[in-house]
């Protein structure tokens, strides 16, 4: 079977939440022990919303010091963006040619980017996650840690994988690149694996500290909804203190938690930041009321954010140390891809 292999991509866009952290960077960190790793900050999607950027090249740079500063180790595994790798545009491209455009036109992301003026969204906006698998399958990566968000996106890039399996079946097998896999129900021979999400954990999905049914975002309007990774201790405390709860105090099991969507966010924020799990937190709390809980869960923000926001003020102060981890990430990635490169040329005919 196919060698596992974990690749995983951060836009760089907007600043860095704690979303981004539980769901993302804290699981790269966790698989970097048991997998060969890429970790990708993938700047050719950020032109999908906006087109121009003031400064592309420093939020690259910014999203690349959260990697190192949560403890990714870039000689052992593999950093890099995506736009110095340009076969991720070009694997990208025969994608495009491989999915349908019913495909695209259902993912949720899209509808919700997009808006009501479907027609005027970029033609990059509905191929975003065509993009998305060529990131991934140019590296042939068996799992992808992400938030619950991207769930339909893998799914996708299943498809892709799939249709490109079956419809050079012969191709591959001519070629003599296949390998073999579970598709299905059934054992066969592909070339691009069946590549698996990996979303683990109690904060999969972290809400807006206003409003429990909205996801932790980015472009959310409102910073008071959101921690960002740079936020200093003041603004964490008062963040949390502020965010949106009920008046009843924690119950004592998850069950209790069902309804109670902001209270559910932040035992599920706790728990992700304390590696334990939302009943072991209701272990220590159930009963006790948000006016003591709250300056607990601000401390162990605190505590766990504090530390990477100095590394990445360190790292950023002097740039050249992460120029040189995204110049020889590029390079090693870039490796890897042109192989892949030269299998799908021979595949395709090219
Ligand atoms: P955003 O969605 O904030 O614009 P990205 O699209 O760059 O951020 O996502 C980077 C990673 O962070 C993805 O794996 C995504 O699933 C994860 N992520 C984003 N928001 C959340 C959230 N609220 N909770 C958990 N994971 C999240
Ligand atoms: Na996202």
């Amino acid at each position: 079977d196919i060698q596992e292999r974990v690749f995983s991509g951060i836009q760089p866009t907007g600043h860095l939440h704690l979303g981004n952290y539980l769901g993302a960077l804290k699981r790269f960190v966790e698989l970097q022990e048991s997998h060969d790793c890429l970790y990708c900050v993938v700047d050719l999607h950020a032109l999908t919303a906006q087109l121009v950027h003031d400064d592309l090249k420093g939020q690259t740079r910014s999203i690349t010091a959260a990697f190192l500063a949560c403890g990714i180790d870039p000689k052992e595994q593999i950093v890099f963006n995506q736009s110095a790798v340009a076969a991720h545009a070009e694997l990208a491209w025969v994608f495009n040619c491989v999915a349908r455009i019913g495909w695209m036109n259902r993912m949720t992301q899209f509808k919700d980017k997009a808006g009501k003026d479907r027609e005027n969204a970029s033609l990059g906006l509905l191929a975003y996650p065509s993009l998305m698998a060529a990131d991934i399958l140019l590296y042939r990566a068996t799992h992808v840690p992400v938030g619950e968000d991207q769930k339909q996106h893998l799914e996708l890039a299943r498809n892709i994988a799939a249709k490109f399996n079956v419809d050079f079946a012969e191709r591959i097998e001519k070629a003599g690149c296949g390998v073999a896999m579970t598709m299905g129900e059934e054992r066969t021979t592909g070339y691009f694996p069946m590549t698996e999400p990996l979303i683990e954990g109690e904060a999969t999905r972290v809400m807006s500290l206003r409003d429990g049914t909205k996801k932790m975002s980015k472009s959310d309007a409102s910073d008071n909804a959101r921690i960002n990774m740079t936020d200093d201790a003041e603004t964490i405390a008062r963040k949390i203190r502020k965010a949106k709860t009920d008046p009843e105090p924690l119950p004592s099991d998850v069950d209790g938690l069902a309804e109670r969507a902001e209270a559910n966010n932040l035992v599920g924020i706790y728990a992700a930041l304390s590696d334990t799990t939302r009943q072991g937190v209701l272990r220590d709390y159930g009963g006790r009321p948000f006016s003591e809980f709250k300056p607990a869960l601000a401390e162990l923000a605190v505590d766990r954010l504090s530390p990477i926001n100095a590394e990445m003020r360190r790292l950023l102060a002097d740039p050249a140390e992460i120029d040189a981890v995204l110049k020889d990430g590029a390079e090693r990635a870039g490796e890897l891809a042109e192989k892949t490169m030269r299998d799908v040329k021979d595949i395709v005919g090219f």
